[in-house]
């Protein structure tokens, strides 16, 4: 069956967010200190506020309203607007993002090993082009910290959205390892899931984004299914792409995810082309996201809607700052969508933002 939405969305206005008092006074002194040291300061900031509160949402606030619903692979997410990947790499502040507002969370990325990632500096800001430069590498804390952490959020019943975990192979495996690796993690975290991600796309990790083949994502598809497919409930899998693909190459592995059992897929992961910015990138490597990638993946989105036909889920992802950014994702084909870099610049009134002028018509 298709991914059932209530109605269409559209944009009341295309203003980014305005910054509330807090966030107007926050960003400038976040902004001053390193992208990464903020990052930290943010994080344990939001992993204490998750630790002290339930992070519980009233049933009356905005980002439940019924007209947001969509019900999609199975699952019943409150509003479309999910936080990507990357950000909570180790599932430290859950509740905080539902909080926040996001109608659904994704973890991770995860690797079956703890592993710190690369040397800093690895993160780094363009304001003038409302884009950040990742090379992280999959820093994170290995499957099994994740899956206590995630039993003591279930546990404490904390999970009031659906939750993703997104899986990536471990630095240290060979990339003929790969598919044992993802399934490690798998095994350890299909249950605590509500959605799996496949990645293979992020530019950080040597060789994984080598792993966008067909045969290697029926291979991979395959393996994390292993475990989960043994679960009395599998949970959806989907795969995430890079936007760097040819446009026939990514039609191919969507068809070949689709073909080995995925319910859809993530489009799109960070590019690695940093044509036409108007800052310095000197220094830089590794991933750009932001609004220069938006173009790209909400391309790659429209074409892969078109090539699989109206009942995969896709999520688009890449690139949203504004109501329409949301709408134009949504038009080109996702049932849902997410977000990493719009909420560093635009802060944590972003989603309530983008729900307060997003305008749901009945269909
Ligand atoms: C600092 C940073 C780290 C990221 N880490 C991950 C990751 O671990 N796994 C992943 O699948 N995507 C990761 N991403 C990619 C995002 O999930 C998203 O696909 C991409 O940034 C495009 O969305 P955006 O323009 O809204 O940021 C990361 C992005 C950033 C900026």
């Amino acid at each position: 069956m298709s991914p059932e939405r209530s109605g269409s969305i559209s944009a009341r206005s295309h203003l980014a967010a305005p910054a509330g008092l807090i966030w107007g006074l926050l960003r400038p002194l976040l902004f001053r200190l390193d992208a990464e040291q903020a990052h930290g300061i943010a994080l344990a900031l939001a992993a204490r506020w998750s630790k002290a509160f339930s992070g519980q949402l009233a049933a009356s606030d905005l980002a439940r309203a019924p007209a947001f619903n969509v019900d999609a692979m199975g699952l019943s997410f409150p509003n479309p607007v999910g936080l990507a990947a990357g950000l909570d790499k180790d599932a430290e502040a859950v509740p905080l993002w539902q909080r926040l507002g996001f109608g659904f969370v994704e973890v991770g990325t995860v690797t079956a090993l703890p592993q710190p990632g690369n040397p800093r500096p690895r993160l780094f800001r363009l304001p003038g082009d409302a884009a950040l430069i990742n090379r992280m590498g999959f820093n994170n804390a290995g499957a099994e910290a994740m899956a206590v952490r995630l039993t003591r959020l279930r546990e404490r019943a904390l999970l009031q959205v659906p939750l993703g975990v997104n899986l990536g192979k471990s630095k240290v495996t060979p990339s003929e390892q790969a598919a044992a690796d993802y399934q490690r993690s798998s095994a350890l975290l299909a249950e605590l899931a509500d959605y799996l991600v496949v990645n293979i796309s992020s530019p950080n990790t040597p060789g994984l984004r080598d792993l966008q083949t067909v045969e290697q994502v029926q291979a991979l598809v395959e393996a994390v299914q292993g475990p989960n497919q043994r679960l009395s409930q599998p949970r959806p899998v989907l795969l995430k792409l890079a936007p760097d693909l040819a446009d026939a190459d990514a039609i191919a592995c969507a068809e070949a995810a689709i073909a080995a059992g995925c319910a859809g897929l993530i489009l799109t992961n960070t590019t690695i082309r940093f044509d036409g910015l108007s800052g310095s990138t000197e220094g830089m490597s590794g991933g750009l996201s932001g609004r220069p990638v938006f173009a790209r993946s909400t391309q790659l989105l429209a074409l892969v809607r078109q090539a699989l036909g109206p009942d995969p889920v896709l999520i688009g992802t890449g690139g949203i700052f504004t109501p329409e950014d949301v709408v134009a994702k949504l038009e080109a084909g996702a049932n849902l969508v997410q977000l990493y870099t719009g909420l560093i610049y635009g802060g944590p009134g972003l989603v309530r933002h983008l729900l307060r002028t997003l305008e749901v018509r009945p269909r």
